[in-house]
């Protein structure tokens, strides 16, 4: 049986970062209110001319260095980002194109702050089935393109910023959830609430790029009981549960969503893996970027059970649960 092996990875975060200070200037908000309802103090800013591809790029070579191979070993690139270079050509495909990488196949997955674990799941079911010995998993965003500015309900809240993972076909464990690798992985969506949160424009309704919307309240209540449902599906399909985990590394969408989620699953807070504070919410990006800080500070190590959570527009919500 194969599992999907994480063998590198690696982050970047553009050199700008814009503080709750500097937004006060722009619109009319308080650093105190940014960080008591969301635990935000800053988040990065792609510079002018800077894409979700350059974005990806530099996470994708990080990742590959992290993982000593090069793009010759990569067989299928999956990029999960709602903020894409062009409508086409994906833009997983100039990341394949700009990492010097002319085989396999590389696309895009859209499901917006969920995308990250959507992409690793569909990286996982390449794996196991033996289309892909390694895969190469980006989470790349530059949601500061798609923020109204002169919006303080959501511009202060999301930042830009990408992560990605290498994942490799292993047979050496015996398919038991001692097992490196990713153990399971639960995808929820429902279009019902589109309205909740979504981007006001598109190719084929209004021909702009549009701007996101959201009510924030509304998302946030269905926010923790859906993030939960999804983890005691992980729990149930592996017999594992709260006590068994070292790392809970959520979505980066706001500390009060993830306090109150591993409240919710008796998770001890000082298994719980926060970035949002430095980020804010970079949407697909956000769980490869904590990741990425929480492997180069020495936080998870080989063997360590980490769970992944997400959840976004659409809705769509979804849960990973990897022994590192
Ligand atoms: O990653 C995708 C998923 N997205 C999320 O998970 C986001 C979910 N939602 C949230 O994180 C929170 O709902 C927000 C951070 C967006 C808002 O926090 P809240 O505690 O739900 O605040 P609220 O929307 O109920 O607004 C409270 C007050 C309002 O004023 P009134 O109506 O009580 O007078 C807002 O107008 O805060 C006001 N407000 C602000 N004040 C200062 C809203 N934005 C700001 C702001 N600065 N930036």
């Amino acid at each position: 049986m194969f599992r999907s092996v994480v063998i590198g990875v690696g982050s970047y975060t553009p050199e700008n970062a814009l503080t709750n200070k500097e937004l006060e200037q722009r619109v009319e908000t308080s650093s105190e209110w940014i960080v008591q309802r969301t635990g935000i103090e800053q988040r990065h800013i792609a510079a002018e001319g800077e894409t979700t591809a350059d974005l990806g790029e530099a996470a994708a070579r990080e990742a590959l260095k992290n993982a000593g191979i090069g793009v010759e070993d990569i067989d299928l690139i999956i990029l999960a980002t709602a903020t894409p270079n062009n409508t086409f050509p994906a833009t997983s495909v100039q990341i394949q194109n700009a990492l010097g990488m002319h085989h396999g196949a590389a696309f895009d997955m859209q499901a917006v702050c969920s995308g990250f674990v959507f992409a690793l799941t569909t990286a996982d079911m390449y794996i196991r089935t033996g289309q892909a010995k390694r895969v190469l998993v980006i989470g790349a965003e530059t949601f500061s393109r798609i923020i109204d500015w002169t919006d303080r309900t959501t511009c202060v809240l999301f930042g830009d910023g990408a992560g990605a993972l290498i994942l490799e076909a292993s047979e050496a464990g015996d398919g038991s959830n001692q097992d490196r690798g990713i153990l399971t992985s639960h995808l929820r969506s429902d279009g019902a609430h589109k309205e909740k949160l979504f981007v006001d424009g598109g190719p084929s309704s209004t021909q702009t790029t549009g701007h996101l919307r959201m009510q924030g309240r509304e998302v946030f209540k269905h926010a923790v009981g859906m993030i939960t449902d999804v983890i005691v599906d992980a729990f149930e399909a592996t017999g594992l549960d709260e006590n068994d985990l070292d790392w809970f590394v959520p979505h980066q969408a706001n500390k009060r969503i993830i306090d109150a989620s591993a409240k919710k699953l008796n998770i001890e807070p000082k298994k719980v893996v926060i970035t949002v504070d430095q980020h804010g919410n970079t949407s697909a990006a956000s769980i490869p970027l904590a990741l990425s800080v929480a492997v180069n500070d020495g936080r998870i190590q080989k063997g360590d059970l980490v769970l992944l959570e997400a959840m976004g527009g659409g809705f769509t919500w979804g849960s990973c649960l990897l022994r590192w």
